[in-house]
């Protein structure tokens, strides 16, 4: 999308649908005054109500804090653990109930129920092992690199409990993507596992240490140990050998601290609870920086209010726990309000499309949390499928994409069997927690729409020029949040201009201003505001591609591309997936000397894959003559965008070589049969 993105937008405005008696009746958030209580005149003092869902070793003596304006401080003064909040406080009243479900992906595996008291057990032996094995301390950075499996959040609790940053990177990115986010947050230990389950294939992660550790290395930063996870205790399951000095088996730590206890460490609000790389418009991952109070309070009170979780639920977040949503809503949310939350290792149709359900009815799982890709791909593989299970939602959401209505709808009728209420989540890795949603048992649903912003957040849409556009006017626009939250990043880990520059800059009239009115954040989506106050979400202003619900800098597959040797030029335009919403798409051209070939198309799709890791595998790789510039020399994008489209590539004769946009059209169009 070009730099000034006000454009109109006719979509039909979709039907209200309302949540059932039957969910409004049990309903956590049913005060009919709750926007008015928040509104702007009451800011920040609202945000007391979220704090007190938490247990504090002191209390707060500044709620907000704007000194350092665009770096909010919360909670200013007082002191908690988040272990401790999500174990220890739930041990008095429900030390017998499941913390977590662990699903294995294999269904002939029994499903593991491991009670609040197993895991805190486990976590304290973990945190005993980090602290006396490890030398690990408070403010040292961790990176783990696990996959879908209880290790994970055990530990990041372990490292919650002593007051150690955790930098989990998704499992599924590759060992070179680890050992760069490791360099980056200077990490000298790397968390792994030997192996896990996916699509029926026991993958060999371990080999992805060696990676890691090679890539970081070469950056700069040596990674001292790594720790394995065994997926089977007391059995190897990797084939890589282990390099002596430098790796360990978790699991014999961990036998040496059995038992043993680890005092939670009171931690500052402000203090940091953990790092979460995300992808930026330059190449350099951004790690984005989360407190431990604001953070905790804030997604505490969105699993209250938006995910209506109560002790008493078995709730199931499909996400991957290495995203952000993994983080808020498989652990610190849920654990918090002492809930049940499931885990599951695979993928959603292995062995086949009813798998899902049959885990919802083994587990008596009632509310279920995914994204639109899921949801595409289960509607794709088993249409049906849901009538024959007998599970019961009371509450489903959307999050990480837009939606579209007809996705939705199947997602209600046959999902959640015209029962359950759904909420469309929006929000991002820097938030925390939810920016937009409709509040379950109050406000109807919109299919494809996001709805308001959450109690408490407001948020405004401007044009390029920084006018802002009414509701109900039909056109979209940069959508901003007017007010900071407890929740949001406190800055991009050490990168505090490159965090004012990309979220703050852009709308801000005093860069010396300590007042938070002076602040919009750019959330870098473009959005059509309705006349009745919902927002829908139309995708990224911003170099940047959403895959599956999960982003990926242009530039960081550029950067693999560029990485072979032929390659002279690269460029990644977004592809409409029928699944995952789009996929990258990636044109190169070659340097003199080379030709090209499917073999080079398939080295360079392994590069890709190899460094940035299998979700950026792209739909084609199309080797060209040369790319459609400006005649400033700019790869111009938006017309690669359109041939990999099929749409109208518009006027290019004021490119510097315009002849060459017909040449990549009938390329792709005849590789495609179109
Ligand atoms: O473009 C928006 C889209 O996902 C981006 C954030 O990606 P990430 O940080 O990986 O976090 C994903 C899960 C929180 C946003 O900038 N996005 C997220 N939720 C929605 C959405 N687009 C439309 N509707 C949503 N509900």
């Amino acid at each position: 999308m070009s730099e000034e993105h006000t454009y109109s937008v006719t979509m039909e405005e979709q039907e209200y649908i309302y949540p059932s008696y039957e969910f409004v009746s049990q309903a956590n958030m049913t005060d009919p005054k709750i926007r008015e209580k928040m509104s702007l005149d009451n800011f920040p003092y609202y945000y007391k109500e979220f704090a007190d869902m938490l247990e504090w070793d002191e209390y707060w003596h500044t709620m907000l804090d704007t000194s350092d304006a665009p770096c909010w401080r919360w909670f200013v003064g007082g002191r908690l653990n988040a272990s401790y909040n999500c174990i220890d406080r739930h041990l008095k009243e429900h030390k017998n109930k499941t913390a977590i479900h662990f699903v294995p992906e294999l269904e002939e595996e029994d499903i593991v129920h491991m009670t609040y008291q197993t895991l805190y057990m486990r976590v304290n032996e973990v945190a005993a092992v980090l602290r006396d094995e490890l030398g690990l301390k408070k403010g040292d950075r961790v990176t783990l690199h696990l996959p879908m499996v209880p290790e994970l959040p055990i530990t990041m609790l372990a490292c919650a409990r002593l007051g150690i940053i955790h930098s989990q990177v998704f499992g599924g990115f590759s060992g070179m993507a680890a050992g760069e986010r490791a360099w980056d947050s200077e990490s000298e230990v790397l968390i792994t596992m030997d192996a896990y389950y996916r699509s029926g294939k026991l993958l060999d992660h371990f080999a992805k240490a060696e990676e890691a550790c090679k890539k970081s290395e070469e950056m700069g930063q040596t990674i001292k140990t790594v720790c394995i996870w065994q997926r089977y205790k007391g059995k190897n399951s990797s084939p890589t050998p282990m390099k002596e000095g430098r790796d360990i088996i978790m699991n014999d730590l961990v036998a040496k601290h059995k038992r043993e206890i680890v005092e939670p460490v009171s931690m500052p609000a402000e203090d940091i609870l953990f790092l979460m790389y995300t992808s930026g418009t330059t190449g350099r991952p951004k790690g984005i920086q989360h407190s431990t109070g604001g953070y905790l309070s804030y997604v505490t009170a969105m699993s209250h209010i938006i995910q209506d979780i109560k002790p008493t639920d078995v709730y199931w977040c499909m996400a991957d726990i290495g995203w952000i949503t993994g983080h808020s809503f498989i652990v610190y949310g849920p654990l918090s309000l002492g809930a049940s939350t499931v885990i599951y290792e695979g993928v959603p149709t292995y062995p086949d499309a009813g798998r899902c359900w049959r885990v919802a009815e083994e587990l008596d799982v009632n509310i279920y949390h995914t994204s639109p890709t899921a949801i595409r791909m289960l509607r794709k593989a088993g249409y049906d499928e849901p009538d024959k299970y007998n599970y019961k939602f009371k509450h489903m959401t959307t999050v990480g994409e837009p939606i579209e209505p007809e996705v939705w709808r199947w997602y209600y009728e046959k999902v959640g069997k015209k029962k359950a209420a759904i909420v469309d989540t929006y929000w991002q890795t820097e938030n925390g927690g939810f920016l937009c949603s409709t509040i379950p048992g109050l406000e109807p649903m919109k299919p494809g729409s996001a709805g308001k912003t959450v109690p408490g957040l407001h948020a405004v849409v401007y044009d390029g020029e920084g006018n802002e556009i009414p509701p109900g006017a039909g056109k979209a626009g940069n959508i901003c949040m007017v007010n900071p939250w407890p929740g949001s990043m406190q800055t991009i880990w050490k990168d505090r201009d490159r965090y004012v520059r990309t979220y703050y800059e852009r709308y801000n009239k005093d860069p010396k201003s300590t007042d938070w009115r002076d602040w919009p954040y750019l959330t870098g989506d473009a959005a059509v505001l309705a006349a009745d106050g919902y927002f829908r979400i139309l995708g990224r202003i911003d170099d940047l591609i959403n895959v599956a619900g999960h982003r990926l800098g242009t530039k960081e597959v550029e950067s693999a591309a560029l990485a072979v040797e032929e390659v002279a030029e690269a460029a990644v335009v977004p592809a409409k997936d029928e699944i995952k919403g789009s996929i990258p798409d990636l044109y190169v051209s070659l340097k003199p000397g080379y030709e090209p070939s499917e073999e080079l198309e398939k080295k360079i799709n392994n590069m890709i894959r190899e460094v940035v890791g299998p979700i950026a595998t792209p739909k084609g790789v199309w080797i060209c003559a040369d790319m459609p510039k400006t005649r400033s020399g700019k790869i111009m994008r938006r017309v690669l965008g359109s041939i990999s489209n099929n749409e109208d590539v518009g006027d290019v004769t004021t490119l510097a070589n315009p002849e060459i946009v017909q040449d990549i059209k009938e390329m792709v169009d005849k590789k495609l049969g179109r």
